[in-house]
């Protein structure tokens, strides 16, 4: 019961305010910078990839399963021109057509979604071939000290970040699918501490043959 206030309440106002800071406007800025098309953003969250995304987007699919989320997303989804469908799912098991989107965009939730796997799988069936998944996430550190303290936090990061894990291996996880990855670009955040500021970026190509 307590959970479900923190996390309908509390944690959509947190998770806007924490995400919407000034370090992270560039990296979803070149997140986002090459969608084009139909696209699937999955854990929309409060629609803080909206103004970066470029004129080439003609529809957004955003996915969340927290309501309250989508709520706080109104206001964003009213200043932009790109007509947004948002729907009220789990990302594990998507209702979309199969090979249906051009790119699906994550931004800081493959370390949220309980069945992360499954969800990876939804993402590469949606796609089209050809189409790109585009992320920007924090994961588990390289570096075996970062990643020690990562695991001893995990619980408390759990709670507050409403199922939030640090220590997940965002590489292998997109690599469990079929995808050509570009070069992952990895490094930390300067205005966070390590252990929630190791970032992956980059985008994965499903090719066409597959
Ligand atoms: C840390 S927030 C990131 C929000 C947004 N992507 C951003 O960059 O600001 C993670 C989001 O993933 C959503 N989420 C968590 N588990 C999910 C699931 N299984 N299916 C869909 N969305 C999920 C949460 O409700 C939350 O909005």
């Amino acid at each position: 019961m307590l959970q479900k206030l923190y996390s309908q309440y509390l944690f959509p106002c947190l998770c806007d305010w924490a995400l919407s800071s000034s370090e992270l406007e560039p990296l979803r800025n070149y997140c986002v910078r090459e969608t084009h098309g139909r696209v699937l953003e999955i854990g929309f969250g409060t629609g803080l990839n909206l103004l970066h995304y470029p004129e080439t987007v003609q529809e957004i699919h955003a996915v969340d399963n927290n309501p309250k989320m989508h709520a706080k997303a109104a206001r964003r989804i009213a200043q932009t021109n790109i007509p947004i469908c948002q729907y009220e799912l789990e990302g594990k098991s998507l209702p979309m057509e199969s090979e249906s989107f051009d790119c699906v965009v994550s931004t800081f939730t493959l370390c949220s979604i309980a069945s992360v796997q499954q969800a990876m799988s939804e993402i590469w069936r949606v796609l089209k071939p050809g189409g790109r998944f585009h992320f920007l996430e924090h994961g588990l550190s390289p570096d075996p000290k970062v990643a020690s303290w990562q695991e001893f936090m995990n619980p408390f990061q759990n709670f507050i970040g409403d199922g939030c894990q640090l220590n997940r291996p965002i590489e292998s996880i997109i690599c469990s699918q079929r995808f050509i990855m570009k070069p992952v670009e990895h490094f930390y955040l300067k205005n966070m501490p390590r252990i929630v500021g190791c970032i992956y970026q980059g985008q994965a190509l499903k090719i066409k043959d597959c």
